[in-house]
């Protein structure tokens, strides 16, 4: 198969220093490292390329490097993981590894950050695998070492993870103190759907594809679902969670990155801004969405892929009576010409029937009923995960004597063998930040526009329904679409 990298002319990052604030994190050894390997692998890192992994424990540039090699090449043998090549191609790795050093530090200590300024000169990225509340102290204290001074044609990126915020306020605020340090320019912040296969694909296949852009709008589209079920719990994040829950862990951010991809009005240009104009645009018409339109759960005990679960209230570091859900769905609207009336369900949550990332277009049905009963809707389905591709329902032929009507099915696939099935897709992000390239990277509008559409149930929560673990989640979400004559696809 030809390597779709090298057809086309993906260029080849220019030279920097990669500044890791949280290098012994599971971050940085689960989706970072991978992600720079696979860099290497595909030729897209300057020999001018440098890790410098910070953190508070002290070691040594080797302890960090072989932890590193050991984490990496475990994932060799955990097909579970998201990255999980047969073997790890040893030139590939020794260039990352080779760049790589470590030095200990205090985030809270100016004098780290006179030290990091007396020792980077050229283009550096600042990535945040820190804890959120750090986020907005970091980027001050890089601003006021000169940090983040842009002199003499190089360039200096702050990458941060999400939350961006908790709230509309917080999130508000946290922009205003990196506005405060860095330029909008400067800060790249993540949302790791948009690295995701699929996630990218919604702009080629709707802007290629002109019979479905022509079709794109309310007088073809009957409603839409976007789902993102998983299987696991919260794990070992309960204490995490309790503060966050699924609505501020999933919707502002991950659901409604994939539903402006879905929605938003095509762009004129591929530039980062004309995309993230549109995308700002069509989240800004979010009409506010009622507490009546948000179905809140949390799992109990039940049975997960043939496990035995436990309930929510059980995980460690989660109270006994906790309110905090992990699941929610909710009907919105988009108050623009083209989607006016035409509801959007959003679910997600944790400890379902199974794990499934898509998104589902319902087409109208046609005008006359030629064939009495029968019905074969229209539907288009576009998968993220686990396998990238998607399907359109059609009809056809009932096979046999007669002229009935019977379901069909045509299918595309969006991934293929080689490097590029065991992405995580980190290596965008980075590849992206290092080119300067932004159209990955949100923006603070639409970071702003996603909270300001959930304030009205972040601060009135509708009461919280109960569901077993391995289910589809709670009865009340199967009734917010019952009330409109529809129906959550089954999940499994
Ligand atoms: C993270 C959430 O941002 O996204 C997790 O904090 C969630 O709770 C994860 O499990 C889902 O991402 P993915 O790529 O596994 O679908």
């Amino acid at each position: 198969m030809t390597d779709p990298v090298a057809i086309s002319g993906v260029a080849k990052a220019p030279p920097c220093t990669l500044v890791i604030f949280g290098a012994e994190g599971d971050l940085t050894h689960r989706l970072l490292m991978p992600a720079l390997y696979n860099l290497a692998t595909l030729s897209r890192l300057d020999d001018g390329f440098q890790v410098l992994g910070i953190d508070r424990t002290q070691a040594s540039t080797e302890d960090w490097a072989n932890d590193l090699t050991a984490t990496l090449e475990g994932f060799t043998q955990d097909h579970t993981a998201e990255f999980h090549p047969d073997t790890i191609d040893a030139a590939a790795w020794g260039f990352v590894r080779q760049r790589l050093t470590y030095t200990q530090g205090d985030f809270s200590d100016p004098a780290l950050f006179q030290t990091l300024a007396r020792r980077l000169t050229g283009n550096a990225l600042f990535y945040l695998a820190v804890p959120a509340r750090l986020f907005g102290p970091l980027v001050t204290s890089l601003g006021a070492a000169g940090l983040l001074a842009e002199a003499d044609g190089r360039f200096r990126r702050v990458l941060i993870e999400k939350p961006f915020g908790c709230d509309l306020p917080s999130a508000e605020a946290l922009n205003a103190q990196c506005l405060a340090a860095a330029t909008e320019d400067q800060i790249f912040r993540i949302d790791h759907f948009m690295g995701k296969e699929a996630a990218q694909n919604l702009l080629p296949f709707r802007a290629a594809t002109p019979v479905f852009e022509a079709l794109w709008h309310r007088d073809a589209i009957d409603h839409v679902e976007i789902t993102a079920a998983e299987t696991v719990g919260v794990e070992a994040r309960g204490a995490f969670y309790e503060q966050t829950g699924a609505l501020r862990d999933m919707v502002p951010n991950h659901l409604f990155t994939l539903l402006s991809m879905l929605a938003m009005d095509l762009p004129d240009t591929l530039t980062a801004d004309a995309v993230r104009d549109a995308k700002s645009r069509l989240l800004g018409a979010i009409a506010p969405i009622a507490p009546a339109d948000c179905v809140r759960g949390q799992y109990e005990t039940g049975t997960v892929l043939g496990k035995p679960a436990r309930a929510y209230r059980a995980e460690p570091g989660v109270a006994a009576d906790s309110d905090t859900e992990t699941y929610v769905a909710l009907k919105l609207g988009i108050d623009t010409w083209r989607w006016q009336g035409v509801p959007f369900y959003i679910r997600t949550g944790k400890h379902l029937a199974a794990r499934r990332t898509e998104m589902i277009v319902h087409f109208r049905s046609p005008a006359r009923a030629l064939f009495g009963e029968a019905r074969a809707p229209t539907v288009l389905g576009l998968e993220i995960d686990p396998e990238p591709g998607g399907w359109l329902a059609i009809g056809q032929k009932a096979p046999g004597l007669g002229l009935r009507l019977a379901s069909g099915e045509m299918r595309f696939q969006l991934d293929g063998p080689g490097p590029h099935a065991s992405r995580d897709g980190y290596e965008g992000i980075f590849h992206g930040a290092m080119c300067g390239d932004r159209l990955l990277f949100q923006r603070a509008d639409a970071i702003e526009a996603g909270w300001a559409a959930v304030q009205p149930i972040l601060t009135a929560p509708p009461p919280l329904a109960i569901y077993p673990s391995g289910t589809a989640g709670p009865d009340e979400a199967a009734s917010l679409l019952a009330r409109q004559g529809h129906a959550w696809r089954p999940l499994a």
